[in-house]
């Protein structure tokens, strides 16, 4: 075997699999406010970034060639119901109409939950001390509905309600938009590496946990089952969250499913890198393309991660 490992030239014919700019998502917090540009503190190299400053890091995205952003919204208020998450005139929305002005082919897709538009900080709307999930569902259907309005080229629901897919697919195509793919959450955990973004994104539930919607950790088979129904709802993607420890189920996902699938390359997961990178102990740029191939050899074709402005520029050679 070692013939084939002795030079660069030869690994690199044999090489199975590689990372292309062309399959990454980099998501974004948009905040309300002005001439805001904050780095996010356990997010090193990732910004809350007011509207009007948007352009600065939408530029450079476009200069990377990376294809797409995944918007994540922090609105001026929150309230019991979420309404700044399908006000028509929300933080998402505009902020779509900004960057798809500024690059109308940088492909918009919106991140369709309530959590960061609750008061209390959940997915849905909260009856009787528990989350309602068919009550939620038109809140979403809205949500992704104005979003699509705005000029949202895809819409991602992942507050992991069960028939949110079918409820958007169903009030997209009743208002002429049967043509905008839904990238469903399909087996999105309930996990502790979603620490970092409940920071930036401001949506940590302020009672309870998630875990009565949020798949639990241990279970492999379900993911199955979660995946089947986004397909039977509708989904145009699926979706395997987060991605570094469940990388079983992404390859389990793709042995069953000729559907596209994307895998979501969580804040916690990025963060960890950062810190063991900040403090000297792993090599970042390595060690994380290490990990990014990892993802895409288990079989996902999309990435979304936090890591994608970097790593286009790693691979275009300049740094
Ligand atoms: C919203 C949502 C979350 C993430 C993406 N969409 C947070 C959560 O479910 O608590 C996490 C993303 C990340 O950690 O990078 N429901």
């Amino acid at each position: 075997m070692r013939r084939l490992r002795e030079k660069e030239p030869v690994r690199n014919l044999v090489r199975e699999t590689r990372l292309d700019t062309a399959n990454f998502i980099y998501p974004m917090f948009v905040t309300h406010g002005e001439n805001i540009r904050n780095e996010i503190e356990p997010m090193p190299g990732c910004f809350h970034t007011s509207i009007d400053r948007l352009h600065e890091e939408i530029d450079e995205i476009v200069e990377l060639g990376i294809p797409s952003v995944l918007l994540f919204g922090l609105p001026p208020e929150k309230d019991a119901v979420g309404s700044g998450a399908y006000d028509p005139e929300g933080i998402i929305q505009e902020a779509t109409r900004t960057i798809k002005e500024r690059a109308p082919g940088l492909m918009v897709i919106g991140d369709v939950c309530l959590c960061e538009y609750t008061d209390h900080g959940h997915c849905g709307l909260i009856d009787n001390g528990k989350v309602d999930n068919d009550g939620t569902l038109e809140l979403l259907a809205r949500s992704a509905l104005t979003q699509v309005q705005a000029g949202a080229d895809m819409v991602a629901p992942s507050s992991m309600m069960d028939g949110q897919v079918r409820a958007i697919r169903e009030t997209l195509d009743a208002h002429g938009y049967d043509d905008t793919p839904i990238m469903g959450y399909a087996a999105k955990y309930a996990s502790s590496f979603y620490g970092p973004f409940r920071v930036a994104a401001d949506s940590t539930p302020q009672f309870g946990d998630r875990r009565s919607y949020q798949m639990d950790s241990a279970n492999r088979r379900m993911a199955m089952r979660e995946i089947e129904s986004d397909i039977a709802e509708g989904a145009d993607i699926v979706m395997v969250k987060p991605a570094m420890a469940y990388l079983d189920v992404i390859k389990e996902a793709r042995d069953r499913y000729d559907y596209p699938l994307a895998a979501y390359n969580v804040s916690g997961e990025y963060s960890m890198v950062k810190a063991a990178s900040r403090a000297g102990w792993v090599d970042e740029k390595p060690i994380t393309l290490e990990l990014l191939t990892a993802i895409r050899r288990a079989g996902a074709d999309i990435i979304i991660s936090y890591h994608a402005k970097e790593v286009a520029r790693w691979l275009r050679g300049a740094e």
